[in-house]
């Protein structure tokens, strides 16, 4: 892991006077401080929308623990975001299960439908596509994770129709 720090991202940041409430609350249940730091990531990427460096300082200093031990928790989970992603985040699953039952093909399937590679985001912001590791849903392969709605047993038609339904308006997919 890199340890250098990207100093041109510490511009200042806070948390409002309720979240630093919630989060004195949460860390009231757990033995010491850093236990704490998987929620207020959560708590802190809901509200950013994802963990730049200087939100990372923000839970460090928040949580009273080093900006490593955030950094080490960021980088080694998925869900952590460093980067703006698109209003919704498709998560295609490729792990053996996934792959088994066709999701490298709907994968390239939605690169195409899209017109981006894994890791990029549709130029009007809308979707941002990645591939992942074992999504946990392994008995309802192919997977494909959008926000939070998990997508069982997907095929390139079923993902089309949820695409266009986004696209359209007629489907949230969860956000409001
Ligand atoms: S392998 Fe895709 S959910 Fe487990």
């Amino acid at each position: 892991m890199s340890t250098t720090v990207d100093t041109t991202q510490m511009s200042a940041v806070a948390f409002s006077a309720q979240q630093q409430e919630d989060i004195r609350a949460l860390v009231t249940r757990y033995p010491q401080p850093l236990s704490a730091l998987l929620p207020v990531l959560h708590m802190a990427q809901q509200h950013f929308g994802y963990l730049p460096m200087n939100v990372q300082q923000l839970v460090a200093d928040t949580l009273n623990v080093t900006l490593m031990q955030v950094r080490e928790v960021v980088t080694f989970y998925t869900m952590f975001k460093e980067q703006p992603t698109g209003t919704y985040l498709m998560e295609v699953c490729t792990n053996v299960s996934c792959m088994l039952n066709g999701a490298v093909e709907l994968l390239d399937h939605m690169c195409n439908t899209l017109g981006i590679q894994p890791g990029e985001t549709t130029p009007d912001g809308l979707f941002t596509l990645a591939e992942v590791e074992c999504a946990g849903a392994c008995g309802s392969a192919p997977v494909v994770q959008v926000n939070n709605i998990y997508h069982e047993k997907v095929t390139a038609e079923t993902m089309d129709a949820l695409i266009t339904n986004i696209q359209t308006g007629a489907e949230t997919g969860g956000v409001a």
